[in-house]
């Protein structure tokens, strides 16, 4: 049975990104601008109604919820070439039209006033769909509206439909550019909710994007275009088509959302501990730093027509030589799911493929984000605006308390480096006993 996911896209970036997505996904199953499917779109094979529904007229339509609290890039969306193609009651622009202007607390602050509308949005496409499996949240944790009502909201979501699965594509500010000051604060405060209230966060470096964009694609990076997003956005979206191609070309395996955030995340349950490998598969980020950062698992998408005798021999080769570093407390968990390419699309390559990977090195990405927070805070820096929102009145614990709450996930990653992860202290013991 299909099992359906509804995309809910906040803020500027948030949009930006969905939008790319939905082409791509009209693109890959011959879905045409206005929602019909093209005459050459026959093949069938493919499963478009966990990301689409049809309407009385069988035009597909995303099951996506797109919210502002800004009209600007919304108005651009519904004036764009795929305006025809979102459900018009699935839009909410914020009334005062101003946006959270980079402040998560004002983001936040503002759930309260817009959830009623906003959900009145997601349960009735929640109760328009015969077997949810869950939400994908895009969105900046940057910003104001992506980072704060992406916040509320998954909170909220979390008490509203708890047995569903929430996964994020949580895009991080590239942190050698500064396009938004008080990005740190809006980053830290965002992390504590994706840590606490998300199932599975695929971390989107927008730092590691741009530089992905020049070395590999040879764009020229232009720090003074802040709002060129264009081949970032093009990065972002196909690693959203690709981590979704098993869910929309389903084989035997990974063709559901919970049997892919199973194979990155184990479970409490699989490795008895407690608490859990925070939820973090991380995608495009930071460069392994240090010598005994590893893989917790990898999950390979290949899509095309590769061998699966071939697939395999290379798996062996890479576990035999140890060609990858793995967590020295568990078996190295490297699972493949080969499936088909969209037969709509001129493909470059015979076949391609994404690595969703679990590495620790995603800490160092964090501890930046910490690192920064603090040189902010530490100043007194721009604090002002967020003591006039709500979450800030009796005072900055919220601050604090993300704080610790990323620590710990930091913590957690260097944690999962040591071989006594699963038994802290046994291995002091054995040697005392040797
Ligand atoms: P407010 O405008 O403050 O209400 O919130 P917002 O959620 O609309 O903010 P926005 O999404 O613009 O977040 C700002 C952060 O996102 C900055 O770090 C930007 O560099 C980044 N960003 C903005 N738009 C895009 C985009 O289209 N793609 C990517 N990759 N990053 C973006
Ligand atoms: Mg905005």
């Amino acid at each position: 049975p299909t099992r359906e996911i509804i995309t809910i896209q906040a803020g500027q970036c948030g949009n930006n990104v969905g939008s790319q997505f939905w082409q791509q996904l009209c693109l890959e199953h011959g879905i045409s601008q206005d929602g019909n499917l093209e005459e050459f779109a026959t093949e069938g094979g493919d499963r478009k109604d966990v990301f689409f529904y049809q309407s009385d007229d069988t035009r597909y339509i995303p099951r996506a919820i797109l919210l502002d609290l800004e009209p600007r890039v919304l108005h651009g969306i519904q004036s764009g070439p795929y305006r025809n193609i979102y459900n018009p009651e699935n839009f909410f622009i914020g009334q005062n039209g101003v946006g959270a202007g980079n402040n998560w607390g004002a983001g936040y602050a503002a759930g309260e006033g817009v959830q009623e509308e906003i959900f009145d949005m997601i349960d009735r496409e929640a109760d328009g769909s015969d077997s949810l499996e869950g939400f994908m949240l895009l969105h900046s944790i940057a910003g104001g509206t992506g980072s704060g009502l992406g916040s509320f909201l998954l909170e909220r979501m979390n008490d509203r439909f708890p047995k569903k699965l929430i996964q994020t594509y949580s895009v991080f500010p590239d942190m050698q550019t500064t396009d938004v000051v008080v990005n740190p604060y809006n980053s830290l405060l965002s992390m504590r909710r994706l840590t606490q209230d998300a199932d599975s966060v695929v971390v989107l470096d927008n730092g590691a994007l741009s530089r992905i964009a020049a070395d590999r694609l040879h764009v020229r990076p232009d720090s003074f275009d802040n709002n060129n997003f264009d081949q970032t956005n093009q990065l972002v979206s196909t690693v959203m088509s690709a981590s979704t191609t098993t869910l929309r070309y389903p084989g035997y395996m990974h063709n559901d959302l919970a049997g892919i955030v199973a194979s990155l995340i184990p479970t409490p349950a699989a490795t008895s501990c407690s608490p859990p490998i925070p939820p973090l598969p991380a995608t495009a980020s930071t460069k392994p730093k240090r010598k005994s950062s590893c893989y917790i698992s990898i999950l390979n998408m290949i899509q095309g027509e590769a061998d699966p005798t071939d697939v395999h021999k290379s798996l062996l080769r890479i576990r035999e030589r140890r060609l990858a570093s793995f967590i020295p407390w568990g078996p190295a968990s490297i699972q493949v799911a080969l499936t088909k390419k969209s037969p709509y699309l001129q493909h470059a390559h015979r076949v391609s493929g994404l690595m969703l990977a679990n590495h620790t090195s995603v800490a160092t990405l964090f501890k930046r984000v910490i690192q920064q927070y603090d040189r902010l805070r530490k100043r007194n820096a721009f604090l002002e605006p967020y003591k006039k929102e709500a979450p800030f009145a009796d005072g900055l614990g919220e601050f604090d308390e993300a704080k610790a709450v990323v620590m710990d996930l930091v913590a957690e990653y260097e944690a999962a480096e040591r071989e006594d992860y699963l038994d802290p202290g046994a291995g002091a013991e054995k040697e005392i006993g040797a």
